[in-house]
Parts: structure tokens; sequence; C-alpha cells
């Protein structure tokens, strides 16, 4: 009798990691997009290659998810969401063009503002946590920033940017999201270089201790 069966657990294996891949993580107001663009100018000042994204992508699926489901303009069940997010970042990693595998083989660096850890913190709010995990087996990237700033800094930043509030910037649903990262890096596979930053630090702080961590 011959098997072809390969179990779950087994796909995921540990030394999945892509090169030079680093990858910001944390709530809406967290700081992830100030920081992210800050390393990007900061290694481009020192003539390092590198390229600076953003999950949900500029892509048709990215797109789509932010003009009509963050807008909060169209409505769609959270399954059908969680289910656009994974299929924008599969394009993201996997796209032959300029995906991050090709860009990563490439000797580039790729600085990512939100990875797959955003689809288990947030689409783990109303979705089973495992569910979610489960369509989102991405290789993990090589350098993780957690930037862990408390929710009621978050939505103080949110409320002064003066702007419509995006589907999921209320206070319970970030705190339950915030839940969910802690949830997701009890686990983290052993081979990312993880960090996590006090994000009610200021500015050019922060700057210093990732500039430091990465070490380029
Ligand atoms: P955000 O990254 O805050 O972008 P911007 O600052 O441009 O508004 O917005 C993305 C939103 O999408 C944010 O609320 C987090 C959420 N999100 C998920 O729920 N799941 C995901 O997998 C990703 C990547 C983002």
């Amino acid at each position: 009798m011959h098997y072809n069966y390969k179990p779950y657990y087994m796909a995921k294996e540990n030394s999945n990691i892509i090169k030079n891949f680093i990858v910001f993580e944390g709530l809406d107001g967290a700081g992830t997009t100030t920081q992210s663009k800050l390393l990007y100018k900061n290694l481009l000042s020192r003539k390092i290659d590198c390229i600076l994204e953003a999950e949900p992508t500029p892509s048709p699926i990215g797109h789509l998810i932010r003009t009509e489901y963050l807008s909060k303009k169209s409505y769609t069940t959270s399954w059908a969401l969680a289910l656009l997010y994974a299929a924008d970042r599969e394009n993201h990693i996997n796209n032959k063009e300029n995906g991050v595998r090709v860009l990563s083989d490439n000797g580039k660096i790729i600085i990512s503002d939100r990875y797959y850890y955003s689809s288990l913190a947030y689409q783990g709010v109303t979705l089973p946590f495992d569910e979610i995990k489960a369509i989102n087996n991405f290789a993990d990237p090589e350098y993780l920033i957690y930037i862990d700033t408390p929710v009621d800094e978050c939505l103080k930043r949110i409320n002064k940017r003066n702007e419509a509030k995006e589907l999921f910037e209320k206070y319970d649903y970030l705190l339950k999201t915030k839940e969910n990262f802690e949830r997701t890096f009890v686990n983290l596979n052993k081979n990312v270089k993880f960090i996590r930053l006090d994000g009610t630090l200021p500015i050019d702080t922060l700057e210093k201790q990732i500039t430091e961590f990465i070490n380029l």
C-alpha cells in the first residue's frame, strides 16, 4: 500500500523562513507604519537594496479589502474577509513577478507593514483561531517586530488623525486583537528573530532600537 499523505503539522517545517523579510506587527495606531517607513529610509540612506510593502497590498484583492470592507462601504462576512486577506497574502508572497519570495531570492530586503500574524490576531476575534491558522500556513519572515502599544493609546492616536474610523478601530475589538497577538507569539517559529518593543516610547528611541535589532 502506498500512502502519499502529509499531515498538516508536517507541512510547516521549522526552517521555513523567508530570508531578508522584515515584518512589523501591531494594533491600528501602534506605530507600525511610522516605524516601517523610518527603517526603509534608514536602509536606503545606507544604499541597502530594499523595498517597503504593506498588507493589505496594492493588488486588486488588497485594494478591494481597503476600499470596500475596511472603509465600511460594503459589508461581507468574517469568513469572506479572512479568505480575502489570505488570498492577498498568497499573491504577495508567491507572485512570480514581484512576490516576496522572488525579491528575497534576488537578495532584496523586503519590509512589510503587517503579515499573517495580523490575520491570526484580527480575524481570530470572530473566527476560530485554529481555522484561521490553517488558511495562513505561510512561511515566516526572518525578522518580526511587534510594536506593543496599549489600546487606549492606539485609539487616542487614531482619533487625532481625524479620519473616518475603519472596520476594526474600536476599543473592544482591539482589546481582543491584542490578546490574540499574544496567543500568536507564544507558539512562534523558533527560527524567527523576534522583538517586542514598547510602543509608548518616543519615535526616535524606537527607531534606534529597531536599527540595532536588524543590524544590517
Ligand atoms: P492598516 O494596516 O492600519 O492600514 P492603514 O494604516 O493604511 O489604514 O489597516 C489594515 C487593517 O486591516 C487593520 O485594521 C488591520 C486589518 N488586517 C486584518 O484584519 N487582517 C490582516 O490579515 C491584515 C493584514 C490586516
